[in-house]
């Protein structure tokens, strides 16, 4: 199966992309590789790459394709909101005109990264996919408003899935710190802190990014009217957890550190607890296979032997939002991310 993977050069597609291949899936990547100078590690492994911004997508590069994976989006809310409208154009409109190209050419099964953020506040109730969305920041908009236009576009020719990912962690060749578990391990092991802004009581349901790869692999190996039009939330009932149990794996697991509330720690309005039992039922094959406690492990684990020092975990190269407005300031990249 020939399979397109777009924003394959991001935390989640460098981690997905060799597992695809493991899988048997010919893959091909389209990225403008944004985070070029932000690896981790070991170089994500280099697979066919149509090097271009997703809103400039052409029918030709995307003809063949028996399936697309869309990962390519502005993937955290600070990075949304410098700018809300080009968070709108890459994550919203540049997704509709993919699908739409898509079904032109005859890709006919399109998997389209969501999250649980667009449940947003949503107090103690545990939110199934038929939930009330209410989204908080433009990047959770951006996604809601994916879900409500590709949808439309579901016929018998094509079929577009919605696959509503838990907040994400683990170890990636383009890591990311702003995510709870890689960041409160980074800030223990660097600082021997563990800094909760808020309170300790929110919840968050938590998925390994192996474990969002494995749904994927589910998707595209699904008969077509399983997957047809489905909007499935990815995680496990399991992984949902209050900061302050998150903190306290983190006591755990990493020597000499105490755990710090922020100055102005109060209840953070983004609390949600989500429910994943019909990824069960329409993936029988689908199993988590991470705990957060494994992630805080594997973070803890990697960043020892990577030696990360303070300076890098506060630096620009691992902070999206510092390292694109630092290309931006050198004129490499224009105010609307294109390369110069
Ligand atoms: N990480 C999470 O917690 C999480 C949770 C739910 C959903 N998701 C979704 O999964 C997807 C991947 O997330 P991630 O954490 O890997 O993000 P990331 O920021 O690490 O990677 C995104 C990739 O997309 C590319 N990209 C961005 N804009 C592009 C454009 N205009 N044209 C072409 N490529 C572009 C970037 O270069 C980068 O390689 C996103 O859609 C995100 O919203 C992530």
């Amino acid at each position: 199966m020939k399979v397109l993977v777009t924003g394959h050069r991001g935390f989640i597609g460098t981690v997905m992309v060799p597992m695809l291949l493991e899988e048997g899936f010919e893959v091909t990547g389209l990225d403008t590789d944004l985070y070029r100078y932000c690896t981790y590690g070991d170089e994500p492994l280099a697979v066919p790459t149509i090097a271009k911004d997703v809103r400039q997508v052409e029918p030709r590069d995307i003809e063949g394709f028996d399936a697309i994976v869309h990962l390519a989006a502005l993937s955290n809310d600070p990075l949304g909101n410098i700018n809300p409208d080009l968070t709108y154009d890459i994550n919203h409109r540049a997704s509709v005109r993919l699908a739409e190209i898509a079904k032109a050419v005859g890709v006919d099964r399109f998997l389209f990264a969501s999250s649980c953020s667009m449940y947003g506040k949503a107090g103690e109730d545990v939110l199934d996919e038929t939930a009330e969305f209410n989204p908080v920041t433009p990047y959770a908009k951006s996604k809601v408003y994916v879900e409500r236009d590709v949808s439309q576009l579901a016929d018998r020719h094509f079929s577009p899935v919605f696959l509503r990912n838990a907040t994400a962690y683990g170890v990636s060749p383009r890591i990311r710190f702003d995510l709870v578990i890689n960041n409160l391990v980074a800030w223990a092991y660097t600082t021997g802190k563990i800094l909760l802004k808020s309170d300790g009581t929110p919840w968050r349901p938590l998925v390994h990014i192996e474990d969002i790869t494995q749904a994927v692999i589910c998707a595209l190996r699904a008969d077509k009217p399983v997957i047809h039009n489905l909007a499935v939330n990815v995680g496990s009932n399991s992984e949902n957890y209050q900061m302050r149990e998150l903190a306290q794996f983190v006591k755990e697991t990493v020597p000499n550190c105490e755990v710090e509330y922020a100055e102005d720690a109060g209840p953070d309005p983004r609390s949600y607890k989500v429910n994943f039992d019909k990824i069960h039922s329409v993936f029988p094959d689908f199993k988590t296979r991470w705990t957060a406690r494994m992630g805080v492990e594997q973070c803890y684990e990697s960043y020892r032997r990577f030696g990360l020092s303070k300076d890098d975990y506060e630096g620009i190269r691992y902070k999206r939002i510092a390292h694109i407005t630092n290309l931006i300031e050198q004129g490499k990249l224009s105010r609307d991310l294109f390369w110069q």
